[in-house]
């Protein structure tokens, strides 16, 4: 399987459905106007189950298609392979890399790009002199605290930066903002794809708007660690100390799953009044939605949902493949996405507990807890090549991924061309993190559950047609095969790992969540948790929308996620096994169409 990040255009890709932005919504205490469309609602939280109920099962051939332009953009005729918006989707694909050269914003709707820049003034990274001097250090928010000093100079950092000309200057803390809402929001548009389409089909005609996003893809890890980068040396310049780093919220530890004190002082630059209210000052659990009812049962106390969130996090953590991690390259055109375990897992989840503007991509980059979020995703990429001694993408096929570029302004206010191949070591790029003890997760490997009854033959019913629609309070229940190699070798290698794929269609507007398990059988799904052998993990949607141009473009995205298996088939000790007992259990979201359910080897 290819894995790098190409822009693929499906045959079939279409336009974006551009709705008319809806009117102005109220939002927040403070009365701040938001203009939101698709169907996203003012914050993450509380997305009803029946503003977009969908009961009955999708036509196949629609959800496949999965976007709502199909039929207005009609068919793009590649030489002479005219697919109608009836043909079902090829596998093949057009490739281009995604550089500035391809990708464009657009200013619309409310939306003002942030700083536009001539091509003529772009520099290379790799140009410009390496980091000389100590690396920077970042170290853990809650404990930063204690040095009163270092909290002064972030946060004259960063009223600094609110105080920068939001306009003009591209450092300033707004236009910084802006640059997250833009490359999530579907703000930028990939031009070359459609240019490369048009002249494969002989030139001339329309060239549809294809929506670029860096998030569900590969793209996701480098991309977030370019823009913190940038933003940590701009703070870094305004106070003029270049040994400024970020601190990292470091919720994968038991005490530093809470907001970090520091964010939540209401007079303090770091404040961000917008969040949810009810979680400022609990413990985090990255098990709960932000709607009521749609958290694990599991739990009553603190000490019970930590423990939950370590296994969360030795599950994103435990996978063995860079696809499985980084997600799938970037498909241009509505063909399936994918996240990885980094970006799906804990990430998702507290962007959401955080609620408010972090709780919607096109608002997150408003809240400065997202930058040490994003230091501790970060930090989470960086252990999985040190310390867990994994690869990213390596090998023939893999260079366009890290031939990947974006420019971003740094700290001198100069437009810098840098590439994932740049940012592969956080020590090039003069900064590391320091690390306490222990890793808590590590050793969290979940356990088969000891409160479930086996029963000798299947667990659950028969295999389950597809597509399906989740409806919460209905469980879903499907036997998949496993693959002869995987039988053959008791479970399959570190190299070729087993993985269980769902393809899902979702509105990336809405908040949506469903939990996957392996081997429960029917009726005691309540019994087993993150802490289980049996839970394979959790599939979240971090809405887009909010910000000033709302979540405009897309209808219906699909995606694909694989729930790793390996360590789970081999604890299950069902390797010979031919077949797995899979129950979906739907948690949150009005639209949720589940297309596939599938195990394949994943390398
Ligand atoms: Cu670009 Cu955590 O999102």
């Amino acid at each position: 399987m290819a894995s790098s990040s190409f822009i693929v255009l499906p045959f079939t890709a279409a336009a974006s459905a551009c709705l008319p932005p809806s009117k102005p919504v109220a939002r927040g205490k403070q009365g701040r106007r938001t203009r939101l469309s698709c169907h996203c609602k003012a914050t993450a939280g509380g997305a009803g189950d029946d503003d977009l109920a969908v009961s009955r099962r999708l036509d196949r051939r629609d959800v496949l298609l999965g976007l709502t332009g199909v039929g207005a953009a009609g068919a793009i005729n590649l030489g002479g392979l005219a697919l109608a918006a009836d043909d079902a989707v090829p596998a093949t694909c057009v490739t281009v890399p995604v550089t500035d050269q391809v990708i464009r914003c657009v200013s619309a709707d409310g939306f003002n790009c942030p700083g536009v820049y001539r091509p003529e003034d772009v520099v290379d990274f790799s140009a410009l002199p390496p980091p000389n001097g100590p690396l920077r250090v970042r170290r853990p928010a809650h404990l930063v605290a204690a040095d009163k000093e270092y909290v002064r100079k972030y946060e004259a950092g960063v009223r600094m930066m609110r105080d920068l000309d939001a306009s003009g200057d591209p450092r300033s803390f707004k236009s910084q903002a802006a640059i997250h809402e833009a490359y999530c929001n579907f703000h930028y548009k990939v031009t070359a794809v459609a240019a490369a389409a048009s002249r494969t089909a002989g030139g001339g005609g329309g060239t549809p708007e294809i929506d670029f996003d860096v998030h569900f893809s590969s793209i996701f890890a480098p991309w977030h660690r370019m823009y913190i980068y940038f933003f940590e040396r701009i703070i870094g310049e305004l106070i003029g100390d270049t040994t400024f780093a970020l601190p990292y919220w470091n919720w994968d530890a038991p005490d530093g799953m809470m907001l970090p004190p520091i964010f939540n002082n209401a007079s303090s630059p770091l404040y961000d009044a917008n969040r949810d209210q009810a979680h400022v000052t609990a413990v985090m659990d990255l098990n709960k939605g932000p709607g009521a009812d749609n958290e694990l049962p599991l739990c009553s106390d603190d000490a019970c949902v930590k423990e939950n969130n370590l296994s969360v996090i030795y599950r994103q953590m435990a996978v063995d493949t860079a696809l499985q991690f980084h997600g799938n390259k970037f498909c241009a055109g509505g063909t399936p996405g994918s996240p990885g375990s980094l970006e799906n897992a804990a990430h998702t989840a507290v962007h959401i507990w955080v609620g408010g503007d972090m709780g919607v991509l096109g608002t997150a980059g408003r809240d400065p807890v997202f930058y040490s979020h994003h230091a501790n995703v970060d930090r989470m990429w960086h252990l999985w090549t040190t310390t867990l001694g994994n690869q990213d993408f390596v090998g023939a096929g893999t260079g366009d991924w890290r031939d990947t570029s974006f420019v971003f302004y740094d700290e001198k206010r100069r437009p810098v061309r840098i590439s994932v191949r740049d940012v592969l070591d956080a020590g090039r790029l003069g900064y590391t993190y320091e690390e306490r003890e222990t890793l808590e997760w590590l050793d969290k490997r979940p356990k088969p559950a000891t409160g479930i009854d086996r029963p000798a033959g299947p667990s659950v019913p028969a295999a389950l047609s597809f597509p399906v629609a989740l409806k919460k309070g209905r469980k879903e229940y499907v036997t998949v095969e496993r693959p002869e190699e995987a039988r053959a070798s008791g479970g399959s290698s570190k190299k070729a790992p087993e993985v269980l794929v769902v393809d899902v269609t979702i509105d990336p507007c809405e908040y949506a969540k469903f939990d996957v398990l392996v081997n429960v059988p029917k009726g005691q799904e309540a019994r087993v948790g993150p802490q289980d052998t049996e839970f394979a993990g959790t599939f979240e949607n971090l809405p887009h929308g909010g910000g000033d141009g709302g979540g405009r473009g897309m209808g219906r995205l699909t995606l694909t996620y694989r729930f790793a298996l390996r360590e789970l088939v081999e604890d299950l000790g069902c390797g010979q096994d031919r077949r797995l007992d899979v129950t979906l259990v739907p948690r949150a979201g009005g639209m949720v169409v589940v297309d596939d359910v599938r195990v394949e080897l994943c390398n």
